[in-house]
C-alpha cells in the first residue's frame, strides 16, 4: 500500500476532515445530531413544517462558514488532485460535507453527494445559485420568480444523493479507494467501500477512530486527518 503508484483515487471524506477547522461532526458528543432533531432540521418533511427554523439551522452553518478555514488535510487532497491531473492520473474527491473547505483549500473539482452550504436550489424549478448570506422564506427565485419556495441546495434524508452515477462510474474505474473522517453510518456513501472491494480495488481508510466501515478495509490508519492525510500524501506522491 505504501508505495503503491495509483493513477486513479477516489477519495470519500466526511466531516472528520474538517474538524479540525472548527466544524462540529455530527455524531461526536456535542455533535450536530447532540443539538438538533434530525427531522427537524434535515429532511424535507421538516423544511415543510418550519421552514424558518430549517433556514435558521443552515444559516448559523453558513455563516460559520466565514470563521473557519480549510486545515492541512484539505490542502494535501488539493495538492495531490493537481499532481495526479500533471502526471495524466485522476482524483475524483467525493464529499459528503456541505462546507467549502475543500475548495477554499484548492481542490478544482469536488463532488458534494449531500449538497452545499453556499448553493440555493429553487423547489419550483429546481434552479440552483450560488447563495452565501442568510436564506429565508421571503427569498424569490432568480429564474422562476416564485417566493418562499427557495430551499438550501443540501440532500436531507430520504432524498437521493447528487451524482451517484458519476460516483459509481468512479469507483469501478478507480485504483484506490480512501475513506477519510467518515463514520459510515449513512448510505449510500457508507456502501462505497463495499463496492470497491466488489470490483477487486484497494481499500485504505483514515480516521481519528474505528468507524463502522473498518473492516471492510485493506488498512485502516488511525489518527487526525490534519496529520495522517498529508503523511499519506506524501507517501502516494514520493512513490
Ligand atoms: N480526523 C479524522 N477523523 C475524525 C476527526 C479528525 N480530526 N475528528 C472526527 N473524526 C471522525 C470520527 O471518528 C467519525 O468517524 O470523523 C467521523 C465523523 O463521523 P460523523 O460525525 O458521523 O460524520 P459523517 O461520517 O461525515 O456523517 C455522514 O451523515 O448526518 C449525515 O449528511 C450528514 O454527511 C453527513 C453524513
Amino acid at each position: 500500500m505504501n508505495n503503491m503508484k495509483s493513477k486513479k483515487i477516489l477519495i470519500l471524506t466526511g466531516a472528520g476532515i474538517s474538524a479540525e477547522s472548527g466544524i462540529d461532526t455530527f455524531r461526536a458528543a456535542g455533535g450536530l445530531w447532540e443539538n438538533h432533531r434530525v427531522e427537524d432540521v434535515a429532511t424535507p418533511e421538516g423544511f415543510a413544517k418550519d421552514p424558518k427554523l430549517v433556514h435558521r439551522f443552515y444559516n448559523l452553518r453558513r455563516s460559520a462558514l466565514k470563521t473557519v478555514k480549510p486545515n492541512p488535510a484539505h490542502i494535501a487532497l488539493a495538492k495531490l488532485e493537481t499532481s495526479l491531473k500533471a502526471s495524466g492520473g485522476q482524483l475524483t474527491l467525493v464529499t459528503q460535507n456541505v462546507d467549502d473547505l475543500h475548495e477554499r483549500g484548492g481542490a478544482q473539482d469536488v463532488i458534494h453527494m449531500h449538497g452545499i452550504l453556499t448553493s440555493m436550489l429553487c423547489g419550483i424549478c429546481e434552479n440552483r445559485w450560488e447563495h452565501i448570506q442568510d436564506a429565508s422564506t421571503e427569498m424569490i427565485c432568480p429564474k422562476c420568480y416564485v417566493k418562499g419556495a427557495c430551499r438550501p441546495d443540501i440532500v436531507w434524508f430520504g432524498e437521493m444523493p447528487y451524482a451517484m452515477h458519476v460516483i459509481e462510474e468512479r469507483l469501478a474505474a478507480c485504483d484506490l479507494f480512501v475513506s477519510i473522517g467518515t463514520s459510515g453510518a449513512v448510505y449510500p456513501a457508507a456502501g462505497f467501500v463495499q463496492m470497491a472491494n466488489a470490483c477487486g480495488k484497494t481499500t485504505l481508510e483514515l480516521n481519528l477512530e474505528h468507524s463502522q466501515g473498518s473492516h471492510f478495509f485493506d488498512e485502516s490508519r488511525l489518527g487526525p486527518a490534519g496529520t495522517l492525510v498529508p503523511q499519506w500524501v506524501d507517501e502516494i506522491l514520493g512513490a
